[in-house]
């Protein structure tokens, strides 16, 4: 088969297509077909030399598939089922999903709701996977209907699976971006675009005006430190990414004066339970979203390079697919 292959021998990194065979590491693994696979920022982090990220000198890279089941020894994942692939360590210390096949422990692999097709389970992908995540989480800390969630980042895959998402569970997404892509944002579902650099409030003081009812952040640094100085008392942000910086600065006073909450949201070790839950909540959602707009492009395995150097630079929108038998 044909894989897109990271390997890194001393000062060298090389990324490019090779025949291969796949290789089953763990006595649960599941072997897929895989349709589509999705490029997430994780995986620029992988295909870079000296990645943190990456466990290995060596591997497929892609940590998101979906395809249909082709081996399996699992009753409830039988030969024929639709399923998406990520987490753990798939993509990051063993072989992923920028393939023709793909191996995966049966933790790291869900069914997918009948009306998500294995195409738009790679628009969502782990982005819309973690942005469903972080609206569930709000829910649960008691997020009211229709309340006004700022989005961070909202032009990348995470911020605009998060708009669409929010707008379609009748929330107000208000988006915050760098880039000029307001129109797209508007007609994804927000309420309102709001520059990068407008988030900082009465930047002297400790807490700043009270303005959200939610936030959901993958940028962290000065941006993360900013929210949780503008959340609504009692309101929270669900904190997944660190784009900007892994680092930031806060006082306790929104914590202990609001009641804020900054919940932490982590897709790639989610237990069953919680891969389950979001499925779910994103097969009941599916029919209402227009899946098309939120694809910048499909690639090939020959055109991953580019893909990956595009979505470095943050010159993408929305979600990059890959199209393992795309020539
Ligand atoms: N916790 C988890 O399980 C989990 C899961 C998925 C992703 N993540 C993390 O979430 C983050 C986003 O992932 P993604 O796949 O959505 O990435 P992405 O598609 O590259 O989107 C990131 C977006 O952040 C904004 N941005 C880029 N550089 C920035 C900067 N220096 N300062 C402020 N904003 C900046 C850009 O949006 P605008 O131009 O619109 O501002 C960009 O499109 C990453 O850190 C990723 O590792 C975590």
């Amino acid at each position: 088969m044909r894989a897109f292959v990271i390997s890194e021998v001393g000062n060298t990194l090389a990324l490019e297509v090779r025949d291969v065979e796949p290789v089953a590491l763990d006595a649960t693994d599941l072997l897929v077909e895989v349709d589509f696979s999705g490029i997430n920022f994780k995986d620029v982090m992988v295909a870079s030399a000296k990645s943190r990220v990456r466990r290995v000198p060596s591997l497929t890279g892609g940590v998101d598939a979906a395809g249909t089941v082709v081996a399996s020894s699992d009753p409830e994942l039988v030969v024929g089922t639709r399923v998406a692939l990520h987490g753990g360590p798939f993509g990051v210390a063993r072989d992923g999903g920028f393939a023709q096949f793909a191996y995966a422990p049966s933790r790291y692999v869900s069914p997918l709701p009948d009306a998500i097709s294995t195409r738009d389970a790679m628009v969502i992908g782990t982005a819309g996977f973690t942005a469903m995540e972080s609206i569930l989480a709000l829910q649960d800390r008691g997020l009211r209907d229709g309340g006004e969630v700022l989005v961070t980042g909202a032009t990348g895959g995470v911020g605009s699976l998060a708009v669409t998402l929010l707008a379609v569970m009748g929330y107000r997404a208000v988006a915050s971006t760098g880039s000029q892509e307001s129109q797209w944002l508007l007609d994804r579902g927000a309420v309102s675009v709001i520059g990068r650099d407008e988030l900082s409030d009465q930047p002297g003081r400790v807490l700043g005006t009270e303005r959200w009812d939610g936030a959901i952040d993958c940028v962290g640094g000065a941006t993360l430190a900013s929210i949780l100085r503008s959340l609504r008392y009692g309101a929270a942000v669900a904190a997944s990414g660190l784009v900007a910086s892994a680092e930031f600065a806060t006082t306790v006073y929104p914590f202990i004066t609001r009641s804020v909450g900054l919940l932490g949201i982590d897709s790639v070790d989610a237990t069953p339970a919680t891969r389950s839950r979001v499925w779910r909540a994103l097969g009941e959602v599916a029919p209402s979203i227009d899946f098309a707009p939120l694809t910048d492009h499909v690639v090939t395995l020959e055109e991953l390079v580019q893909a990956l150097d595009d979505v470095r630079r943050g010159a993408t929108r929305g979600r990059f697919l890959v199209d393992p038998n795309g020539h």
